[in-house]
Order: C-alpha cells, then structure tokens, then sequence
C-alpha cells in the first residue's frame, strides 16, 4: 500500500505494528446520486436534476472515510468484473489508495447498484443487487492483522460475529462496532450480547435507546459503558458522548452549527475519525471533537464517499476557525475545543488529501466538487 501522504499515526506507530491500521469488510455498491430535484419524481413524469455524481458507495464510505484520514486501510469486498465493478475497483485503488488484496473480483455476478434522489434534505433511494457468489466473510479466510476492525455489529452469522472477526479480535485488533436502524423494530437486545470482545460501540442515540431499553441518550451511554471500554453516543446536531473506561474520562461534545446539506454518512465518517483518534491515544474529548467536525465537514456536502474529508480540508477549516477566534462567543468555543489541531495542522504537508481531488472532480459533477 503506498504510504498516506500525512500519516497521522506516523508518531505511535511501534516497529512491529500491524501493516494494516484499519480493515473493513461489506458490500460495495456503485452509487448514482441526483441532486437539486425541484421535487420527488411523480408516476409517468420525468424530472430533471441540477447535479449528479457516481461513486463507490455503502461499505466504501467507511473505508474511503478512514482513508481520507490517512489511515492505511484495507478493504475486503466482493466486487463484479463489469464495467460498474472496474470503476468501483479503480476509484478505490488507484484514487482513494485502498488495499483491494482481500477482495475479490467475480465473473457471473453483477454489482450492486443504487440510485439516490436528494430532494430538499431527504433521500430517496432504489437498489438492485444479489448477493456475492460467495461472501467476503467466507474469502476473508485468515483477516491481515491489523490495529482496528470495524464493523457492523447487526452482521452475524448465527447470532454470533463473524470467525474473521473473531480471529482479527485474537490477532490483537482493536473491533469498533456501529449498529444500524433495525427495521423490523425489534431491537433485539440479544445483539448487545455481541458487544463482548468489541473495544469501542458508536451508535446514534435513537439506536442506543432503542437497544438498551433506556429513556435517554446519557443513559443509553451509562448502559453501553457496562459493556465495552468506549462507550459513544452520536446525537446529530445535538454532539455525542461518550465515556472511556480505559482512560477513566467522560466527555460530551455540542455539534458545529453547520448547513447540513446531506447528513447521510455522518456516522461512518464520525467512526473513522474517533478509530483514528483512538489509535492516536488522543484525549477522549479531543477525539470527540474531532470526529464531530470530519462529520460536520461531510453533511456540508453531497454524496457519500465524496464527501469525507481529508487533512487539506481539515487544515482548510482550521485555518478560518484560528483566525475567527475572537469573533463571537460561539466562534471563541470552537476555537478554543479544537485548539489541539494546532498540534496537527502545521506539520501537514501542502499536498494534503482534500475531497475535492482531480481523481474525484473528473467523476463528478455536484456544487462544490466539480
Ligand atoms: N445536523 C448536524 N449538524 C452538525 N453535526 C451533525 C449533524 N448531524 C450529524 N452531525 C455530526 O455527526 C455525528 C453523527 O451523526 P448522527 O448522530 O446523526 O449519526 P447517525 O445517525 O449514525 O448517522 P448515519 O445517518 O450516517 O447513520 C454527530 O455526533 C455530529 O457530530
Ligand atoms: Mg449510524
């Protein structure tokens, strides 16, 4: 894999550590994204968008999130030799520079493919797929080691997680879970039980409620924080909390006052950033804070994987935040929270990953990337 332009673990990182910081595992789709649709389409009509992007979507959100971070991470996916899957595969590997070594091209299968509709701020979304000729959970085989695995914690295999998982757990990998809306509204609290060997769980607090059969987010945490080390919440414009055992701190963070444009994503992109900062050994605090703003910076933008951010555009934002610091009261808290990227921000290179890259801009064709 070649070496992140900044590597933010470039600090910690012991002589024997893992090849791999992050590894991921799901389903790839190829995602086409209309934007600016004046209304949802109507039966027998035809509308017409302002703007349109095709990108990898589903697990490669994750996986282009931790990326964008400078994370060396590591894919494992089943991807179709069709013309979807090329563009899928080359994105990822030549643009993004994601280990594809775990994953796996099929010949008598097509990708999977969804069609999302931005209309005002909901999204309306049709997909086709089957599934792969055999799962990456059974061509994983022995996962790379590596520091972090992330995963969904609803994925089992006869209620438990995966063997890979298991075996990634036994290598000495740190398993951060997230946890989707159930659908079926059963909210089965059996899934908890999957927590055991997790280090870090980041549900939405209407998932942690709803999992933990408790009345508030504070105490959905207080519940999780019985099961694993590193306990968050995510409240979307309401912040997060969190608490961490191993470091004996407690933290809870406001969100950015941002425009969110599209918040879909904000969690996958919030994960990626609080595994970094959690690598780092941030301060919990600092890691909240930070993953706060990798998901403000998202939603500020259309589609997916093109809107996660990178340290250019980190450094970008901080930049402006430093100068505005004795603005308003509120432009003064922000300041003064995110002081710690002081640390960061100027040993950046100039060529530091932004979203906007030529890689991404020639394939899409959204306000504010192309
Ligand atoms: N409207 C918003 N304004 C500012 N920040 C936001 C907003 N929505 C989300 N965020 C940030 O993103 C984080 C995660 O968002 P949220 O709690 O909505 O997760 P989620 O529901 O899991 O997201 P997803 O829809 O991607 O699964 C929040 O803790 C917050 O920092
Ligand atoms: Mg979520």
């Amino acid at each position: 894999m070649p070496h992140p332009r900044f590597d933010p673990l470039a600090g910690v990182r012991a002589a024997d550590a893992p090849p791999v910081d992050v590894f991921v595992s799901g389903t790839v789709f190829l995602d086409i994204i209309f934007t600016g649709l004046a209304r949802t389409p109507q039966p027998g009509t035809e509308e017409w968008a302002d703007g349109m992007a095709s990108c990898p979507g589903g697990i490669a959100n994750l996986a282009i999130a931790a990326r964008r971070l400078g994370l060396r991470t590591a894919l494992a996916s089943a991807f179709s030799d069709d013309d979807y899957g090329d563009f899928c595969w080359r994105t990822m590997e030549s643009g993004e520079h994601i280990d594809l070594t775990h994953s796996r091209r099929f010949h008598d299968w097509h990708s999977p493919v969804t069609v999302s509709m931005s209309v005002e701020r909901d999204r309306t979304m049709v997909t086709h797929g089957h599934p792969p000729p055999i799962s990456p959970a059974e061509f994983i085989g022995c996962p790379p080691r590596s520091a972090a695995v992330l995963i969904d914690l609803a994925e089992h295999v006869d209620g438990e997680l995966p063997t890979w998982v298991r075996q990634a757990r036994s290598q000495g990998s740190l398993l951060f879970a997230d946890v989707g809306w159930d659908a079926t509204q059963r909210w089965d609290p059996g899934v908890l039980d999957r927590l055991d060997s997790v280090h870090a769980f980041f549900p939405n607090a209407a998932e942690a409620m709803a999992y933990t059969r408790t009345a508030t987010a504070q105490d959905a945490l207080y519940a999780i924080a019985d099961r694993v080390p590193l306990a968050v919440v995510t409240r979307g414009s309401e912040g997060a909390l969190a608490i961490d055992a191993t470091s004996a701190e407690e933290a809870a963070v406001p969100a950015l006052r941002v425009d969110a444009l599209d918040p879909t994503g904000a969690g996958d992109v919030f994960g990626a950033a609080l595994t970094l900062g959690t690598l780092a050994h941030w301060p919990l605090r600092d890691r909240l804070s930070f993953a706060s703003l990798c998901s403000a910076l998202a939603i500020q933008q259309f589609g997916g994987s093109l809107a996660a951010p990178g340290w250019g555009d980190i450094a970008d934002w901080w930049r402006v935040a430093r100068a505005r610091r004795e603005g308003t009261a509120y432009e003064s808290s922000v300041a003064r929270r995110y002081a710690f990227l002081d640390a960061i921000v100027p040993t950046l290179p100039e060529s530091a990953c932004r979203r906007a890259t030529a890689t991404i801009a020639r394939r899409a064709d959204v306000e504010g990337l192309g």
